[in-house]
């Protein structure tokens, strides 16, 4: 793997190339040395984006470190994946420079987020400059950066090319929303509407984000309630959906990309500092799971995918197919308190070296031979939630969003969170009970004493479930719980 002093070998070749370098690193599982360096790099960076004024340094370069990750994924990782096997670091090599897209040129160094170990191969065979005769070989419509090999960019150039690349993925998400063709409805049935909505306090005026837009069924009822919406989703289908079923709204819906763990980030980065109140409506939509190519269901065969976001790095397939049997076990357990979680990592691992794993149903076949079949859930109910959650890092992002949601707040705002399981309820619990506690007492201590986190108060005193119309009606809603507090 990489060692600190290659990487720092071609960073002192690169005196201009500050953001993408470093993002490069991120991504690199980098030994200790490597990510102290990198950890001042990163620190002297947001200092001078904030010395020239830049707002939010901080998002934006966790902004740009997921471009760069989303892009290579859908770029680079399947042809390496080909490639690989070839076994030819320059085979490699052509095959990343031809899946580049076009706006590769100013994304020079794009392949290395995933590739450092590839860059220092070469590095080590023939030299930075014989990449960049082979890249540009492989592709001379591309310009590509000789020196600096990075391309130089300053904090302002590095946000107006963010933000440029920003509006231009939306574009193409607007026309791809007209091609799609009308056979692709996206049914979900909202769960615990009036009651998230209204908790909201909706009203004329009024800013609310949905930090989970899906169909934009929460949504149309703030927008109906006349307040403006900021929807946040990582799934494209659910974005172009909730843009169509909401177009009437004009303006006053504005359709964001990306995972709610940046909410704050993401917001910021287009204007929008403080909001009245925020939602998310935890997990999965039905049409995700419904539709057999994301590979969220057992019972319908499809690839091993179960990315919310397609542009993931990892899916399901490549945790089934490469993490060790003790990681498998670890998620199972953690993630779908699955009590053969052993022995079914200990399976997984068996019947890979024969194949990969690639399919849902031959997951769901092989769970079904470590545990029979009983009761009315299939074995493969707990796998699969373990799965799906870790391939979404979905416990990760809640935390995040629950950790900064209140800073996103006006005093008065609320915060309203609804959770599917108990792992989800557990962690907006435990964060509310947090931040809603006045003071905080410990045997040891003599008085009680003011908590340093107090910042919010419960607006119910217990989680509100579903009634039995709606229970009646949807048996999705069954295990919903909202929680809900407001700003002091
Ligand atoms: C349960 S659905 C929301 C349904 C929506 N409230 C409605 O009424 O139509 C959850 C949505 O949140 C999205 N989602 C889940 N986790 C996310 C995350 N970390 N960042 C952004 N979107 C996420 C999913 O892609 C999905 O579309």
């Amino acid at each position: 793997m990489t060692t600190a002093s290659t990487i720092s070998g071609a960073k002192t070749t690169t005196p201009g190339g500050i953001c993408y370098r470093v993002l490069m690193w991120e991504d690199c599982a980098l030994p200790a040395e490597a990510l102290s360096e990198w950890k001042e790099a990163r620190t002297a960076i947001l200092a001078r984006m904030r010395d020239a004024g830049v707002k939010g340094a901080r998002g934006i370069l966790a902004r740009l470190n997921e471009e760069l990750r989303e892009l290579s994924a859908r770029a680079i990782e399947a042809p390496l994946a080909t490639c690989a096997q070839a076994g030819l670091s320059f085979a490699r090599v052509d095959a990343l420079a031809k899946a580049l897209p076009a706006e590769a040129d100013v994304l020079g160094w794009q392949l290395s987020p995933c590739s450092a170990d590839l860059l220092v191969e070469l590095h080590g065979e023939e030299g930075i400059d014989a990449l960049l005769a082979r890249l540009t070989a492989a592709t001379p419509e591309l310009t590509w950066c000789a020196a600096p090999l990075v391309e130089a960019l300053d904090a302002a150039t590095a946000q107006e090319h963010l933000i440029a690349r920003q509006q231009a993925a939306e574009e193409n998400e607007i026309h791809a929303e007209a091609d799609a063709v009308e056979s692709t409805p996206f049914h979900h049935v909202t769960v615990l509407a009036r009651e998230a909505v209204d908790a909201l306090l909706p009203a004329e005026g009024k800013v609310l984000v949905d930090a989970t837009l899906g169909g934009g069924g929460h949504s149309e009822l703030m927008l109906q309630a006349g307040a403006d919406v900021w929807g946040i989703d990582q799934d494209p289908a659910a974005r172009r959906a909730a843009r169509k079923r909401l177009a009437a709204y004009g303006e006053r819906l504005q359709v964001v990309a990306g995972n709610f763990r940046n909410a704050v980030e993401l917001l910021r980065e287009r204007g929008l500092e403080q909001a009245d109140g925020l939602l998310a409506d935890i997990g999965i939509s039905s049409p995700q799971v419904d539709c057999p190519e994301r590979g969220f269901s057992f019972l319908t065969e499809g690839p091993l995918d179960m990315r919310m976001n397609p542009a993931a790095a990892r899916s399901a397939a490549d945790i089934v197919n490469t993490c060790s049997e003790a990681e498998i076990a670890d998620i199972l357990w953690q993630y779908g308190e699955e009590r053969a979680s052993r022995a079914i990592a200990r399976r997984i691992v068996q019947e890979r070296a024969k194949a990969p794993i690639t399919t849902t149903t031959q997951l769901a076949d092989l769970i079904c031979t470590v545990l029979p079949r009983k009761g009315r859930q299939h074995p493969a109910t707990r796998s699969f939630q373990a799965l799906r959650i870790a391939v979404n890092d979905e416990l990760g992002a809640l935390e995040a969003l629950l950790e900064s949601g209140l800073s996103l707040l006006k005093s008065g705002g609320r915060f309203a969170v609804i959770t599917f399981h108990s792992l989800e309820d557990r962690a907006v619990k435990r964060y509310f009970e947090r931040v809603t506690r006045p003071e905080i007492d410990r045997p040891e201590w003599p008085a009680p004493r003011p908590n340093p986190e107090y910042a919010a108060r419960s607006v119910f005193r217990k989680p509100i479930t579903a009634g039995e119309a709606e229970l009646a009606a949807n048996p999705r809603a069954r295990s919903a719980k909202l929680r809900v507090i407001e700003k002091l």
